[in-house]
């Protein structure tokens, strides 16, 4: 890798830090919402990574930690979990929500995910939820888990399916593209929110990290809430990567573009709320 590179993926890294240490309230204030949108994901998640009493758990990407006191309620007081993420300050919520539910089997470790440096074979289970794909190199990722993990440790990592199946997250990439006068993105950018959706990439990535037993299951997620303006609100609040596509723009210019987000995403309205479609990826397998 070149320096012009290396500095264009440090630039990205530290807007990616920022812009989560800002998202980081909203994202925690948020957590009822998410938590209900992703149950049914998280549980499988959980099962597939083998996530069992007594393990020993690294979860990187944990924002403010919401599956994070899931796992430390599977693998109870003689179980551990290590919850890492680059912001320092959504991973604050996390140890703060850790310990204000009472959980004394977590701790917490400021990291990107790149770059874990834990010690070899320590943990019995691994998991990432919504995490993966904002690392601009996926498989060094993969690879600092699969190091991290005992042989025969469990991995399960979540993240969005392809775009055409996900109409939220492309609807509110496309018009914040378009409000910041920029040109459509190949959705499978590195680093983006679709950017491993597409069929067996994820499987060659685990794979080219060293793992076995590697398989990919597809679970529909969709987000049921009382509108469009809701799921809008959940965005303007939490959703750090449209926040860092719309970021220079002035606050009328940013409000135009939260407000034709809404109007366009207002189709998923029913007549008892507002349902927005997501596919999720479950990608299972073992060190
Ligand atoms: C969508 S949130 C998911 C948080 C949490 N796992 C959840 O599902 O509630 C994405 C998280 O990824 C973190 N993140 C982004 N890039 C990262 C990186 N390179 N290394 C570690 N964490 C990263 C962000 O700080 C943020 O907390």
């Amino acid at each position: 890798m070149g320096n012009a590179d290396a500095n264009v993926l440090d630039a990205f890294k530290t807007a990616t830090r920022n812009q989560w240490e800002q998202a980081a309230p909203g994202w925690n204030d948020h957590t009822p919402q998410i938590r209900t949108w992703l149950r049914t994901a998280t549980d499988t998640m959980l099962e597939m990574a083998c996530v069992k009493q007594g393990a020993r758990v690294l979860d990187v990407a944990a924002g403010a930690g919401d599956q994070t006191l899931d796992i430390a309620a599977r693998v109870g007081p003689e179980g551990f979990v290590l919850a890492t993420d680059l912001s320092p300050a959504i991973l604050a919520l996390a140890k703060a929500n850790a310990r204000n539910a009472g959980y004394k089997n977590v701790e917490t470790q400021v990291a990107d995910g790149e770059r874990l440096q834990l010690d070899e074979g320590t943990f019995d289970a691994a998991v990432s939820r919504l995490g993966l794909m904002f690392l601009t190199d996926p498989v060094q990722g993969l690879r600092e888990m699969h190091r991290a993990l005992k042989p025969g440790g469990g991995i399960c990592t979540m993240v969005f399916s392809k775009p055409d199946v996900n109409p939220c997250v492309t609807t509110l990439m496309s018009t914040a593209f378009k409000h910041a006068g920029l040109p459509p993105r190949d959705p499978f950018t590195p680093g983006g929110l679709l950017s491993l959706g597409k069929p067996g990439l994820l499987d060659e990535m685990f794979k080219s990290a060293g793992f076995r037993d590697v398989a990919t299951t597809k679970i529909d997620a969709p987000f049921r809430l009382p509108s469009a303006g809701a799921y809008l609100d959940f965005i303007r609040a939490s959703a750090s990567p449209i926040q860092q596509i719309l970021g220079k723009l002035d606050d009328a210019a940013r409000s135009a573009a939260w407000n034709e987000m809404e109007e366009r995403l207002k189709v998923f309205e029913t007549r008892s709320g507002w349902e927005g479609p997501n596919e999720l990826l479950l990608t299972a397998a073992r060190r």
